[in-house]
């Protein structure tokens, strides 16, 4: 017996050939740097919970406190990533394609989950390098929010990058996408640009992140020269061990 895909991706698939029709004319979206960052987010969010799961008290005095500083910046950089899904990028996929909203309910639903843990991370950093608190009870409430954290994006990055980014590839042309990715340029705050810049730079393949430079706006390439050399101590300092 034949059977029907039901799927809300490939229902809205079938009902928007002309989008198709048009994307498919015209080069199609770069997904690059999107695809890069949800990769790199897998791979810190496990080395990150390793590095916290094999420190002893003794780190306190070395590689935690750098490990403390690169957190507070991750958390941020992934605050950032979910403040242009929600506000760019999916509202604009569910506009061209309506059957897709329930995949983003869900989406959109982990965002929440997630902001909320990041609110109890920086204090939860903190202590963990506080000679004041009991190395264990700190060590273990960074480990479980590390845990939970790397736990949930392994299975939204999966859904994001099975459901989501095809859609971005089939729906949307370069130039579409490419104003997407200014608009989410234009509204980026400044505050924690001096982690999050050189950290999106380095996710990429690096013939993709000089084409990225290249074409930067100047004070993003000026910001990047200078924020780069920092960024890549304070990795080599929290991650002497470098992979998950
Ligand atoms: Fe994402
Ligand atoms: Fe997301």
């Amino acid at each position: 017996m034949e059977t029907q895909d039901l799927t809300p991706t490939a229902a809205a698939d079938a009902t928007d050939v002309s989008a198709s029709s048009s994307a498919a004319a015209a080069a199609p979206a770069d997904l690059t740097h999107y695809q890069a960052v949800h990769d790199r987010m897998r791979f810190d969010t496990a080395r990150f919970a390793t590095a916290v799961e094999t420190a002893s008290p003794a780190d306190r005095a070395g590689r935690l406190r750098p490990l403390a500083r690169w957190a507070k910046g991750f958390a941020h950089e992934l605050h950032l990533h979910h403040s242009v899904e929600d506000d760019i990028l999916f509202p604009d996929l569910v506009a061209r394609i309506p059957r897709v909203a329930v995949v983003l309910d869900g989406l959109e639903a982990d965002h929440v989950v997630v902001a909320d843990l990041l609110e109890r991370w920086a204090p939860a950093a903190e202590r963990l390098v506080d000679g004041r608190v009991p190395f264990g009870p700190a060590q273990a409430e960074m480990l479980g929010l590390a845990v939970t954290l790397r736990d949930l994006l392994a299975r939204h990055l999966d859904v994001e990058d099975d459901e989501i980014l095809p859609l971005f590839a089939r729906h949307y042309t370069a130039a579409d996408f490419e104003a997407l990715t200014q608009r989410a340029l234009e509204q980026l705050p400044k505050r924690g640009l001096s982690f999050s810049l050189p950290w999106n730079i380095a996710a990429m393949p690096a013939d993709a992140a000089a084409e990225a430079l290249a074409t930067a706006p100047l004070p993003l390439r000026v910001l990047h020269r200078v924020t780069r050399p920092r960024f890549d101590r304070l990795v080599a300092a929290a991650f002497p061990e470098g992979g998950a």
